[in-house]
């Protein structure tokens, strides 16, 4: 870990390797004993509580300009040499606030409405349909690289506009951007290759955006093209830090809503039952599994006032990790937090976060998500992790994904 000095401790385990594979004792432990505590290895104070998380999405005091905290540490130099990432990242509206994060928001949200979403439907069905069918075995699938890689990638592709035959190079840069974005605290070899991803992203849209300024079509990038050229609404580096974010945002998070959903359901068997009979209930079983296992473990925030929340004091310049995953378990919030169920009413939870900042792709992910578990069930009832297979996780804190998902689409019995 960059810069990490050797008396450095992790009193709560946060980044064991135990952690990874199942991060849930931990938060618990953090939620009995230390809501709100300070973590020296991610230099930064770790909120829990329902509650407090909850609030701290909607308290503009605490900013979301935080681009400066993946170069925390390192040389001038290397800083100097990171600039055009730099650049880029500066102008994603994630990393915004008011106003400017208003006028970046105001422009996507019109490609993302619930009835926009909702019209791509039969599309989303037909292309798992087009994956599963396309299987490499019969009677076997990982579904992780042949069904929840794919299916986000294409979806935001065709949204954008873009070659399908492209999707291998977009998912290796935001791979590449995950590392970054993920780890909470990077190191130099994770930022330099965030650099690699972003600048292949910008020459990779260049052309294309060039192409839409004289030939439009009905897509994406053409609108944020119109937005550059009428109106002066985006400059070109806005515009070609709108796709990176879009792109980047819009996968790799549906893959492990996906995977993460998938393997909780198999290995809870009586609920994949229970949807069998009643498939009705898939909408509110979405919003389950992204409580149980969120694909976004946390997100951060900067203190821009001093300020008080969950009963602690903040400075200003204090960085704030917002812990979705643990508030998505808090027994004050949602009872039985560690059970399962598919037909639970209380589903605030947190995996999109809350507030200005929510989530543009919520509806588009949830689309994803009811029509990957429909086709599943109606076309392997049966479905079983593979006998033997270990589900692996990626090494990554911020999200969690499984690297693989072997099933057994119908085992004899
Ligand atoms: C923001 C989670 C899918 C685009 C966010 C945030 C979370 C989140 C937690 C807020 C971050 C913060 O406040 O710091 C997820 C999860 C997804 C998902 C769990 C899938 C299960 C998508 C998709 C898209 C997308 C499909 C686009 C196609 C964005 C964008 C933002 C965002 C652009 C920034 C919004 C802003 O800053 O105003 N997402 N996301 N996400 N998400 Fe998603």
């Amino acid at each position: 870990m960059m810069g990490m000095p050797m008396e450095v401790t992790d009193p709560y385990g946060l980044l064991s390797p135990e952690r990874r594979q199942n991060p849930y004792p931990f938060y618990a432990r953090l939620l009995r004993e230390a809501p709100v505590h300070f973590s020296e290895p991610w230099g930064a104070w770790v909120v829990t509580r329902h509650a407090d998380v909850n609030a701290g999405f909607r308290d503009m005091r605490l900013s979301s300009v935080r681009t400066g905290m993946f170069s925390q540490g390192m040389s001038e130099e290397v800083v100097r040499k990171l600039a055009p990432m730099n650049r880029n990242m500066a102008s994603w509206l994630l990393f915004h606030d008011a106003p400017s994060h208003t006028r970046l928001r105001s422009l996507i949200n019109k490609a993302f409405t619930p009835r926009m979403v909702e019209a791509l439907r039969p599309r989303i069905q037909a292309l798992v349909e087009e994956l599963l069918d396309a299987r490499r075995s019969k009677e076997q699938m990982e579904v992780i690289s042949e069904l929840a890689n794919s299916l986000p990638v294409i979806v935001i592709g065709e949204m954008l506009g873009l070659p399908r035959e492209d999707r291998y190079r977009l998912k290796q840069w935001s791979d590449k951007l995950a590392s970054l974005i993920g780890t909470g605290r990077p190191t130099l070899a994770e930022v330099e290759g965030a650099l690699g991803a972003i600048l292949e992203f910008e020459d990779y849209f260049r052309p294309l955006l060039a192409q839409r300024r004289t030939q439009p079509g009905s897509d994406l990038l053409s609108a944020l093209v119109q937005a550059e050229e009428h109106g002066n609404l985006l400059s070109e580096q806005e515009v070609l830090s709108t796709c990176t974010l879009v792109l980047f945002a819009g996968h790799e998070t549906t893959t492990n809503l996906i995977g993460n959903g998938l393997l909780a359901l198999l290995r809870h068997p009586e609920q994949w039952e229970l949807l069998r009979g009643a498939p009705e209930l898939l909408p509110d079983a979405v919003e389950e599994l992204l409580r149980y296992d969120s694909p976004v473990q946390f997100t951060n925030r900067v203190a821009a006032v001093d300020l008080e929340l969950g009963g602690h004091t903040f400075r200003k310049g204090d960085r704030v990790m917002l812990m979705i995953a643990a508030a998505n378990r808090d027994p004050v919030q949602f009872s039985n937090p560690d059970r399962l169920d598919v037909r639970r009413k209380e589903l605030r939870h947190q995996s999109f976060g809350m507030g200005p900042h929510y989530c543009v792709g919520a509806a588009l992910a949830r689309v994803e998500a009811q029509e990957t578990f429909a086709a599943l069930l109606r076309r392997f009832p049966r479905i079983q992790v593979a006998p033997g297979a270990v589900p692996e996780w990626a090494d990554n804190v911020g999200f969690r994904g499984l690297l693989s998902l072997p099933v057994v689409l119908d085992p004899a019995t």
